[in-house]
């Protein structure tokens, strides 16, 4: 992106023109909406009202802060993390490098947990491997009797949740620990979990917003989708469910390892690309 002349005054209108190119130019699939968001910041406008004022010149400070939040969009950093907030239902998070950014196959995780939440007095409910605590706030936001614990092993992911309680004023426990030496002791009547599930030969492979931005511990780890589902059934309640994310193509795998382990009502539930996305069963 660049100033003034000689390409004309630096008006909404040019500079969301010039960001777009710019991002196109550097790989962006959206360059377009980036620019819009990163404009929207800057000036600390809706997106609306940039079309409302396309005319309008931009000041100095205003397109130096334009053109930091593009170049840094432009070395592929996500647009969420450029942004330092994104939404996850209803709720409007801080999100960093500190943990994985909060995607929407992983509200449909949401929608199930809160189907097995329904008609329950207060359950006892713990995210696996909380992150920015997408899960467990939404969880608390739309079942405010339930008492949601978040359990993780990186501080610094605890530290972001943290943040995110007090921004959306909802009470949610964090606990540090680590999935593989058990489960923090219930019972619960639901164990919720967007386990690590990318195969670490594959990351390689991922698009550079994720690969090289994202914390890798919150991509990979093998065996975790399997360790939550078997650590699950040391501590839930009779009754008590569990739902597990899964990477495409872990659904059958991961609903077969759930009835070995002696849950019943197992069911797979697609993302909205189709892809078998979230795994559940229910503990006698
Ligand atoms: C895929 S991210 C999910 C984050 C968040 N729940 C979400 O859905 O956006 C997985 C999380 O598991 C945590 N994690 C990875 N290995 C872990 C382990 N051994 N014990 C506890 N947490 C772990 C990572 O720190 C990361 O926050």
């Amino acid at each position: 992106m660049t100033s003034g002349s000689p390409e004309g005054p630096s008006t909404i209108g040019t500079v969301l023109r010039r960001s777009t190119d710019y991002l196109a130019a550097r790989g962006s699939e959206t360059p377009r909406l980036d620019a819009e968001r990163l404009l929207s910041k800057a000036l600390g406008l809706e997106r609306i009202e940039l079309y409302m004022a396309l005319e309008r010149p931009l000041t100095p400070s205003e397109l130096d802060s334009a053109r930091e939040l593009v170049v840094r969009r432009g070395a592929r950093e996500p647009l969420q993390y450029v942004l330092g907030e994104w939404w996850f239902r209803r709720l409007m998070l801080n999100v960093d490098p500190r943990a994985l950014i909060p995607r929407p196959e992983t509200e449909i995780l949401v929608d199930r947990a809160l189907l097995l939440l329904d008609g329950r007095d207060a359950p006892r409910v713990i995210d696996v491997g909380t992150g920015s605590g997408a899960i467990a706030l939404s969880l608390k936001d739309e079942c405010p009797g339930a008492r949601v614990s978040g359990f993780d092993f990186s501080p610094d992911a605890l530290a972001l949740a943290a943040d995110n309680a007090a921004r959306t004023g909802l009470e949610v426990d964090f606990l540090e620990g680590d999935l593989f030496d058990g489960l923090p002791l219930g019972p619960w009547d639901l164990v919720v979990s967007n386990p690590p599930y990318v195969d670490a030969a594959d990351v390689p492979d991922l698009e550079p917003e994720v690969r090289d931005w994202e914390p890798h511990e919150a991509l990979t780890a093998d065996g975790a989708v399997a360790a939550v589902a078997r650590g699950a059934v040391d501590v839930l309640a009779a009754g008590g469910g569990i739902v597990l994310e899964v990477g495409a193509g872990q659904a059958e795998t991961t609903a077969d390892l759930l009835e070995k382990l002696g849950l019943h009502d197992v069911r797979v539930t697609p993302d909205l690309r189709g892809i078998d996305r979230v795994v559940e069963g229910v503990w006698r």
